[in-house]
Protein backbone atom coordinates (compact mmCIF):
# COMPACT_ATOMS: atom_id res chain seq x y z
CA UNK A 1 0.00 0.00 0.00
CA UNK A 2 1.65 3.75 -0.79
CA UNK A 3 0.24 6.65 0.28
CA UNK A 4 -1.08 9.34 -1.86
CA UNK A 5 2.06 11.42 -2.43
CA UNK A 6 0.06 14.87 -3.13
CA UNK A 7 -2.16 15.07 -0.09
CA UNK A 8 -4.35 18.02 -1.68
CA UNK A 9 -4.20 17.52 -5.59
CA UNK A 10 -6.26 17.77 -8.37
CA UNK A 11 -8.14 14.91 -9.63
CA UNK A 12 -9.72 14.81 -13.16
CA UNK A 13 -12.67 13.55 -13.79
CA UNK A 14 -13.45 11.67 -17.79
CA UNK A 15 -17.23 11.09 -18.41
CA UNK A 16 -18.03 13.45 -15.49
CA UNK A 17 -21.62 13.85 -16.52
CA UNK A 18 -22.11 9.87 -17.10
CA UNK A 19 -23.74 7.41 -14.55
CA UNK A 20 -20.17 6.74 -13.19
CA UNK A 21 -18.27 10.06 -13.38
CA UNK A 22 -21.26 11.47 -11.45
CA UNK A 23 -21.25 9.72 -8.40
CA UNK A 24 -16.98 9.94 -8.12
CA UNK A 25 -17.26 13.64 -8.99
CA UNK A 26 -19.93 14.54 -6.36
CA UNK A 27 -18.10 12.03 -3.84
CA UNK A 28 -14.63 14.18 -4.13
CA UNK A 29 -16.27 17.30 -4.05
CA UNK A 30 -17.63 16.45 -0.54
CA UNK A 31 -15.12 15.39 0.63
CA UNK A 32 -13.13 19.22 -0.21
CA UNK A 33 -11.19 18.06 -3.09
CA UNK A 34 -9.83 19.77 -5.94
CA UNK A 35 -11.66 18.66 -9.00
CA UNK A 36 -11.48 18.70 -13.07
CA UNK A 37 -14.62 17.79 -14.39
CA UNK A 38 -14.55 16.30 -18.18
CA UNK A 39 -16.81 15.82 -21.01
CA UNK A 40 -18.32 17.53 -24.12
CA UNK A 41 -20.77 19.68 -22.83
CA UNK A 42 -20.20 22.33 -20.56
CA UNK A 43 -24.22 22.49 -19.76
CA UNK A 44 -24.12 19.54 -18.30
CA UNK A 45 -21.16 19.92 -15.89
CA UNK A 46 -22.58 22.98 -14.55
CA UNK A 47 -24.05 21.21 -11.59
CA UNK A 48 -20.70 20.37 -10.64
CA UNK A 49 -18.95 24.06 -10.99
CA UNK A 50 -21.56 25.22 -8.58
CA UNK A 51 -20.49 22.94 -5.99
CA UNK A 52 -16.65 24.32 -6.49
CA UNK A 53 -15.36 21.75 -9.58
CA UNK A 54 -13.81 23.33 -12.63
CA UNK A 55 -15.04 21.90 -15.99
CA UNK A 56 -13.12 21.12 -18.90
CA UNK A 57 -14.38 20.34 -22.44
CA UNK A 58 -12.95 18.36 -24.82
CA UNK A 59 -13.33 15.15 -27.16
CA UNK A 60 -11.65 11.98 -25.64
CA UNK A 61 -9.91 11.90 -28.90
CA UNK A 62 -8.03 14.50 -29.00
CA UNK A 63 -4.50 14.20 -27.19
CA UNK A 64 -3.68 17.62 -27.23
CA UNK A 65 -6.40 19.08 -25.21
CA UNK A 66 -6.50 16.19 -22.79
CA UNK A 67 -2.76 17.05 -22.00
CA UNK A 68 -4.48 20.48 -21.25
CA UNK A 69 -7.00 18.80 -18.79
CA UNK A 70 -4.83 16.14 -17.15
CA UNK A 71 -1.91 18.92 -16.61
CA UNK A 72 -1.23 19.50 -13.03
CA UNK A 73 -3.86 16.53 -12.08
CA UNK A 74 -1.82 13.92 -9.72
CA UNK A 75 -5.01 11.24 -10.06
CA UNK A 76 -7.69 10.66 -12.52
CA UNK A 77 -10.88 8.47 -13.43
CA UNK A 78 -10.56 7.54 -16.83
CA UNK A 79 -12.67 5.92 -18.86
CA UNK A 80 -13.91 4.95 -22.34
CA UNK A 81 -17.80 6.03 -23.40
CA UNK A 82 -19.67 3.85 -25.24
CA UNK A 83 -18.17 2.12 -28.20
CA UNK A 84 -19.06 3.25 -31.29
CA UNK A 85 -16.61 1.47 -33.44
CA UNK A 86 -13.02 0.03 -32.27
CA UNK A 87 -11.24 1.99 -34.32
CA UNK A 88 -13.04 4.79 -32.19
CA UNK A 89 -12.32 3.09 -29.00
CA UNK A 90 -8.37 2.60 -30.33
CA UNK A 91 -8.02 6.23 -30.94
CA UNK A 92 -9.84 7.36 -27.57
CA UNK A 93 -7.64 4.96 -25.27
CA UNK A 94 -4.64 5.50 -27.44
CA UNK A 95 -5.24 9.61 -26.55
CA UNK A 96 -5.77 8.96 -23.03
CA UNK A 97 -3.21 6.97 -22.51
CA UNK A 98 -0.91 9.33 -24.64
CA UNK A 99 -2.39 12.32 -22.58
CA UNK A 100 -1.76 10.34 -19.28
CA UNK A 101 2.02 9.55 -19.46
CA UNK A 102 3.20 13.05 -21.59
CA UNK A 103 0.96 15.15 -18.14
CA UNK A 104 2.59 13.17 -15.52
CA UNK A 105 -0.62 11.92 -13.60
CA UNK A 106 0.72 9.35 -10.74
CA UNK A 107 -2.34 7.42 -10.04
CA UNK A 108 -5.57 6.25 -12.19
CA UNK A 109 -8.92 4.28 -11.79
CA UNK A 110 -9.82 3.07 -15.07
CA UNK A 111 -13.05 1.60 -15.83
CA UNK A 112 -12.79 -1.89 -17.96
CA UNK A 113 -14.90 -4.48 -17.62
CA UNK A 114 -15.38 -8.13 -16.65
CA UNK A 115 -13.72 -10.18 -19.27
CA UNK A 116 -10.99 -7.93 -20.30
CA UNK A 117 -8.84 -10.27 -19.32
CA UNK A 118 -9.97 -11.81 -23.49
CA UNK A 119 -8.00 -9.54 -25.79
CA UNK A 120 -10.58 -10.64 -28.92
CA UNK A 121 -14.04 -11.69 -29.48
CA UNK A 122 -15.76 -10.33 -26.70
CA UNK A 123 -16.75 -7.01 -28.48
CA UNK A 124 -16.66 -3.56 -26.83
CA UNK A 125 -14.90 -5.43 -23.71
CA UNK A 126 -12.01 -6.16 -25.91
CA UNK A 127 -11.13 -2.36 -26.43
CA UNK A 128 -11.10 -2.23 -22.92
CA UNK A 129 -8.43 -4.94 -22.48
CA UNK A 130 -6.55 -3.21 -25.39
CA UNK A 131 -7.07 -0.09 -23.23
CA UNK A 132 -5.22 -1.90 -20.24
CA UNK A 133 -2.45 -2.88 -22.21
CA UNK A 134 -2.01 0.91 -23.05
CA UNK A 135 -1.95 2.10 -19.72
CA UNK A 136 -0.14 -1.07 -18.29
CA UNK A 137 2.78 0.30 -20.37
CA UNK A 138 3.19 3.97 -19.04
CA UNK A 139 6.25 3.03 -16.53
CA UNK A 140 5.87 5.08 -13.35
CA UNK A 141 2.35 5.00 -13.32
CA UNK A 142 -0.43 3.46 -10.76
CA UNK A 143 -3.41 2.32 -12.02
CA UNK A 144 -6.08 -0.10 -11.32
CA UNK A 145 -8.30 -1.23 -13.53
CA UNK A 146 -11.64 -2.00 -12.16
CA UNK A 147 -13.46 -4.99 -14.25
CA UNK A 148 -17.21 -4.03 -13.64
CA UNK A 149 -20.01 -6.40 -14.66
CA UNK A 150 -22.78 -5.82 -16.82
CA UNK A 151 -24.50 -2.82 -15.81
CA UNK A 152 -27.87 -3.34 -14.35
CA UNK A 153 -28.79 -0.09 -16.43
CA UNK A 154 -28.60 -1.91 -19.76
CA UNK A 155 -31.82 -3.15 -18.89
CA UNK A 156 -33.15 0.31 -18.99
CA UNK A 157 -32.99 0.11 -22.45
CA UNK A 158 -35.54 -2.19 -22.56
CA UNK A 159 -38.59 0.26 -21.22
CA UNK A 160 -39.90 1.42 -24.80
CA UNK A 161 -39.93 -2.41 -25.39
CA UNK A 162 -41.83 -3.11 -22.40
CA UNK A 163 -44.26 -0.23 -23.19
CA UNK A 164 -44.62 -1.00 -26.86
CA UNK A 165 -44.85 -4.97 -26.92
CA UNK A 166 -45.39 -6.32 -23.30
CA UNK A 167 -42.05 -7.78 -23.09
CA UNK A 168 -38.63 -7.41 -22.71
CA UNK A 169 -36.44 -9.18 -24.97
CA UNK A 170 -32.13 -9.01 -25.67
CA UNK A 171 -29.82 -11.38 -27.64
CA UNK A 172 -28.85 -12.77 -24.22
CA UNK A 173 -29.41 -16.61 -23.75
CA UNK A 174 -32.87 -16.42 -21.15
CA UNK A 175 -31.18 -19.20 -18.51
CA UNK A 176 -26.99 -17.83 -18.87
CA UNK A 177 -26.20 -16.20 -15.48
CA UNK A 178 -23.68 -13.07 -15.69
CA UNK A 179 -22.68 -10.93 -12.83
CA UNK A 180 -24.85 -7.33 -12.52
CA UNK A 181 -23.98 -4.35 -10.87
CA UNK A 182 -25.88 -1.17 -10.68
CA UNK A 183 -23.33 2.00 -11.83
CA UNK A 184 -24.00 3.37 -8.28
CA UNK A 185 -21.79 0.77 -6.77
CA UNK A 186 -18.99 1.36 -9.28
CA UNK A 187 -18.93 4.83 -9.21
CA UNK A 188 -18.82 4.29 -5.23
CA UNK A 189 -16.36 1.80 -5.37
CA UNK A 190 -13.82 4.23 -8.01
CA UNK A 191 -14.47 7.26 -5.34
CA UNK A 192 -13.28 5.47 -2.02
CA UNK A 193 -10.29 3.82 -3.87
CA UNK A 194 -9.48 7.50 -5.62
CA UNK A 195 -9.67 9.22 -2.25
CA UNK A 196 -7.43 6.84 -0.14
CA UNK A 197 -4.97 6.24 -3.71
CA UNK A 198 -4.21 2.91 -2.19
CA UNK A 199 -2.96 1.31 -5.22
CA UNK A 200 0.52 0.64 -6.50
CA UNK A 201 1.83 -0.30 -9.72
CA UNK A 202 -0.92 -1.99 -12.34
CA UNK A 203 -3.79 -3.56 -10.32
CA UNK A 204 -7.07 -4.98 -11.57
CA UNK A 205 -10.04 -5.63 -9.06
CA UNK A 206 -13.31 -7.16 -10.38
CA UNK A 207 -16.43 -6.03 -9.23
CA UNK A 208 -19.33 -8.55 -9.98
CA UNK A 209 -22.74 -7.22 -8.49
CA UNK A 210 -24.68 -8.36 -5.63
CA UNK A 211 -25.09 -11.63 -7.65
CA UNK A 212 -25.25 -13.47 -10.66
CA UNK A 213 -28.62 -13.42 -12.57
CA UNK A 214 -30.35 -14.85 -15.71
CA UNK A 215 -32.06 -12.85 -17.80
CA UNK A 216 -35.20 -14.86 -16.75
CA UNK A 217 -34.85 -13.73 -13.46
CA UNK A 218 -33.81 -10.26 -13.83
CA UNK A 219 -36.87 -9.96 -15.59
CA UNK A 220 -39.29 -11.30 -13.16
CA UNK A 221 -37.60 -8.81 -10.97
CA UNK A 222 -38.78 -6.08 -12.86
CA UNK A 223 -41.99 -7.80 -13.68
CA UNK A 224 -42.80 -8.00 -9.88
CA UNK A 225 -41.45 -3.92 -9.47
CA UNK A 226 -43.08 -2.45 -12.61
CA UNK A 227 -46.24 -4.20 -11.41
CA UNK A 228 -46.55 -6.14 -14.27
CA UNK A 229 -46.39 -9.83 -13.23
CA UNK A 230 -46.82 -11.10 -17.10
CA UNK A 231 -44.34 -9.25 -18.28
CA UNK A 232 -41.41 -12.50 -19.70
CA UNK A 233 -38.18 -12.39 -20.97
CA UNK A 234 -37.84 -13.20 -24.86
CA UNK A 235 -34.48 -13.66 -26.50
CA UNK A 236 -34.65 -12.46 -29.96
CA UNK A 237 -32.51 -13.63 -32.70
CA UNK A 238 -28.88 -11.69 -33.29
CA UNK A 239 -29.67 -10.02 -36.85
CA UNK A 240 -32.78 -8.77 -35.34
CA UNK A 241 -31.05 -7.41 -32.03
CA UNK A 242 -28.48 -5.83 -34.21
CA UNK A 243 -31.25 -4.01 -36.99
CA UNK A 244 -33.17 -2.76 -33.63
CA UNK A 245 -29.49 -1.24 -31.97
CA UNK A 246 -29.43 0.45 -35.32
CA UNK A 247 -32.51 1.89 -35.81
CA UNK A 248 -31.83 3.30 -31.87
CA UNK A 249 -29.21 5.50 -33.55
CA UNK A 250 -25.70 3.13 -32.43
CA UNK A 251 -23.55 3.35 -35.54
CA UNK A 252 -23.36 -0.39 -37.78
CA UNK A 253 -19.89 -0.99 -36.44
CA UNK A 254 -20.84 -0.79 -33.14
CA UNK A 255 -23.88 -2.66 -33.17
CA UNK A 256 -22.17 -5.59 -34.72
CA UNK A 257 -19.58 -5.20 -31.68
CA UNK A 258 -22.84 -5.19 -29.09
CA UNK A 259 -24.18 -8.35 -30.70
CA UNK A 260 -20.19 -10.13 -30.63
CA UNK A 261 -20.42 -9.15 -26.90
CA UNK A 262 -24.08 -10.96 -26.52
CA UNK A 263 -22.93 -14.21 -28.40
CA UNK A 264 -19.53 -13.75 -25.78
CA UNK A 265 -21.37 -14.22 -22.72
CA UNK A 266 -24.07 -16.87 -24.35
CA UNK A 267 -21.05 -18.85 -25.09
CA UNK A 268 -19.35 -18.84 -21.73
CA UNK A 269 -16.15 -16.71 -23.17
CA UNK A 270 -16.98 -14.02 -21.46
CA UNK A 271 -17.14 -14.23 -17.80
CA UNK A 272 -15.21 -13.31 -14.81
CA UNK A 273 -11.27 -14.68 -13.90
CA UNK A 274 -12.43 -14.66 -9.77
CA UNK A 275 -14.61 -17.28 -7.89
CA UNK A 276 -17.15 -14.51 -6.44
CA UNK A 277 -15.92 -13.22 -2.77
CA UNK A 278 -16.64 -10.01 -0.37
CA UNK A 279 -13.81 -8.54 -1.62
CA UNK A 280 -15.91 -8.36 -5.54
CA UNK A 281 -19.28 -8.06 -4.45
CA UNK A 282 -20.92 -4.89 -4.25
CA UNK A 283 -23.86 -4.08 -2.45
CA UNK A 284 -27.02 -3.03 -4.12
CA UNK A 285 -29.07 -6.10 -5.16
CA UNK A 286 -31.37 -6.48 -8.66
CA UNK A 287 -34.19 -5.81 -6.40
CA UNK A 288 -32.90 -2.58 -4.85
CA UNK A 289 -32.20 -1.41 -8.79
CA UNK A 290 -35.93 -1.77 -9.73
CA UNK A 291 -37.16 -0.13 -6.82
CA UNK A 292 -34.70 2.79 -6.81
CA UNK A 293 -33.69 3.34 -10.52
CA UNK A 294 -35.77 1.38 -12.79
CA UNK A 295 -39.05 1.56 -12.11
CA UNK A 296 -39.58 5.36 -11.79
CA UNK A 297 -37.59 5.27 -15.47
CA UNK A 298 -40.45 3.26 -16.03
CA UNK A 299 -43.15 5.21 -14.47
CA UNK A 300 -41.61 8.44 -16.26
CA UNK A 301 -41.61 6.89 -20.09
CA UNK A 302 -45.51 5.68 -19.87
CA UNK A 303 -46.91 7.04 -22.70
CA UNK A 304 -44.14 8.08 -24.89
N1 LIG B 1 -22.60 -1.10 -20.04
C1 LIG B 1 -21.95 -2.05 -19.39
O1 LIG B 1 -22.50 -3.12 -19.09
C2 LIG B 1 -20.50 -1.84 -19.01
C3 LIG B 1 -19.86 -2.79 -18.23
C4 LIG B 1 -18.51 -2.59 -17.87
C5 LIG B 1 -17.86 -1.44 -18.29
N2 LIG B 1 -18.51 -0.52 -19.05
C6 LIG B 1 -17.80 0.71 -19.48
O2 LIG B 1 -18.52 1.80 -18.95
C7 LIG B 1 -18.52 2.85 -19.91
C8 LIG B 1 -19.67 3.80 -19.66
O3 LIG B 1 -19.53 4.35 -18.36
P1 LIG B 1 -20.70 5.23 -17.74
O4 LIG B 1 -21.98 4.44 -17.80
O5 LIG B 1 -20.23 5.76 -16.45
O6 LIG B 1 -20.78 6.42 -18.78
P2 LIG B 1 -22.06 7.02 -19.51
O7 LIG B 1 -23.15 7.24 -18.52
O8 LIG B 1 -22.31 6.21 -20.74
O9 LIG B 1 -21.52 8.46 -19.92
C9 LIG B 1 -20.51 8.67 -20.87
C10 LIG B 1 -19.75 9.91 -20.42
O10 LIG B 1 -18.70 10.17 -21.37
C11 LIG B 1 -18.84 11.48 -21.91
N3 LIG B 1 -18.48 11.37 -23.32
C12 LIG B 1 -19.12 10.64 -24.27
N4 LIG B 1 -18.47 10.74 -25.44
C13 LIG B 1 -17.39 11.54 -25.23
C14 LIG B 1 -16.34 12.02 -26.05
N5 LIG B 1 -16.24 11.68 -27.34
N6 LIG B 1 -15.41 12.86 -25.52
C15 LIG B 1 -15.50 13.23 -24.20
N7 LIG B 1 -16.46 12.79 -23.36
C16 LIG B 1 -17.40 11.96 -23.88
C17 LIG B 1 -20.30 11.85 -21.69
O11 LIG B 1 -20.46 13.24 -21.54
P3 LIG B 1 -20.90 14.21 -22.76
O12 LIG B 1 -21.91 13.43 -23.56
O13 LIG B 1 -21.44 15.40 -22.09
O14 LIG B 1 -19.62 14.45 -23.51
C18 LIG B 1 -20.60 11.16 -20.37
O15 LIG B 1 -20.16 11.95 -19.30
C19 LIG B 1 -18.62 2.11 -21.23
O16 LIG B 1 -18.21 2.89 -22.28
C20 LIG B 1 -17.72 0.92 -20.98
O17 LIG B 1 -16.40 1.27 -21.32
C21 LIG B 1 -19.82 -0.69 -19.42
Amino acid sequence: MTSPVVANGKYVILGASGNTGSIIADYLLLKGKKVRVMGRDVGRLQRFVDKGAEAFTADLSDVAALNKAFNGAHAAYLMLPPAKSREDQEQESTAIAQAVKESGVGYAVHLSSYGAQVPESTGPVAGLHSSEQKLNAISGLNVLHLRAAYFMENNLKAIGMIHGMGLLGNALRPDVKLPMIATRDVGDYAAERLLRLDFSGKQTRELLGERDLSMTEATAMIARGIGNPDLEYKQFPYDQVEQVLTEMGIPPKGAAMYIEMYKAINTGVLIPLEPRSPENTTPTSFENFVQDVFAAEYQQNKGH
